[in-house]
């Protein structure tokens, strides 16, 4: 049976640790020698393109990339035979999808892995990155569990894979989000099934109170672009700032992203380019996460 990664607690506590393990370690450049590694991708993407290409590259496999108006997955074909069809090529199969549930419809036709590149419900790829860069903020996996993470603005895909990731290896999770933008009690519950009992909360202040880390990510997602003004003056209290930093009580507090910014909006220039801010050492460590996770997934196929 193939490993998929669908969302970040499809991982073990252990697997979880040993996908970190393998991005941190000298990699074998043949581990996908002569593989394919089909990139679909229904909407836009920077890091996470160009992060799993190179991923590719550096373990020795081909990295097909394939643009939103090409394949039509869905559309100008099914879900089940696109699926079929990339497995006739490659030994992985990696989406970013609008809906999460064809991912689902993907894996139950695939005898290759597949990868969540971005869905409505999770973005475990960015998680993993986001924690080994906390792993090397903090000295090692090990020294997580007295760290705390605080994510501020809407409880997104990325704020579901990041308190999940987060409290897996122990750390104290707190999430604040407007009233009508937090997480759904279904997604707590599943924080819960993993042992988390995270901070949910309106207040951004009570959640970075004591943070090691403040995080926070876009207040309209790909697709949401039309309810940018709606939005924003519901999310103007959450904005990480440097007021907002200064309310952590924590001197050398990390600023995360998973990026791209809005400048202006969910993080100001001067925390996005500031000393705290971590987001390059973050973005570059997308495609050490992505090696380690395809070494990682490529191992039991
Ligand atoms: N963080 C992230 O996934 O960025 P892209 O949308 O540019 O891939
Ligand atoms: N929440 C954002 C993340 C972008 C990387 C989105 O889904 O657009």
């Amino acid at each position: 049976m193939p490993r998929h990664l669908l969302e970040i607690d499809d991982l073990s506590r252990d697997e979880l640790v040993s996908v970190l393990d393998l991005a941190r370690q000298p990699y074998v450049p043949k581990a996908l020698a002569g593989l394919g590694v089909a990139l679909l991708f229904e909407k836009p993407s920077a890091r996470t393109r160009n992060s799993m290409e190179m991923a590719v590259f550096q373990l020795g496999g081909h990295p097909v990339t394939i643009r939103p108006d090409e394949i039509g997955l869905g559309t100008r074909e099914s879900v089940e035979d696109v699926t079929r069809t990339l497995q006739c090529y490659h030994g992985v199969i990696a989406a970013r999808v609008f809906e999460h549930t064809k991912l689902e419809r993907m894996v139950a036709v695939a005898d290759v892995p597949i990868i969540n590149l971005l869905s409505d419900a999770g973005h475990p790829m960015q998680a993993l990155a986001d924690l080994l860069t906390a792993v090397e903020l903090y000295g090692g996996i090990d020294a997580l569990s007295s760290r705390k993470i605080a994510y501020v603005g809407d409880g997104n895909n990325v704020c579901r894979s990041l308190a999940l990731a987060a409290g897996m290896l122990g750390m104290q999770v707190a999430v604040a989000t407007p009233e009508t933008f937090t997480m759904p009690a279904d997604d707590v519950a599943r924080l819960r099934a993993v042992g988390i009992e995270p901070v949910v909360t309106t207040d951004a202040a009570e959640a970075v109170e004591g943070a090691d880390i403040v995080y926070t990510d876009a207040w309209y997602s790909m697709g949401q672009e039309a309810e940018a003004d709606e939005r924003r003056p519901v999310f103007r209290p959450y904005q990480v700032n440097a007021e907002l930093l200064a309310a952590t009580g924590v001197a050398d507090v990390a600023f995360l992203h998973c990026l791209p910014a809005h400048r202006g909006d969910e993080v100001s220039d001067d925390v996005l380019d500031g000393p705290h801010s971590r987001v390059w050492q973050q973005a570059e460590n997308r495609m050490h996460a992505a090696r380690g996770l395809l070494a990682w997934i490529i191992g039991a196929s």
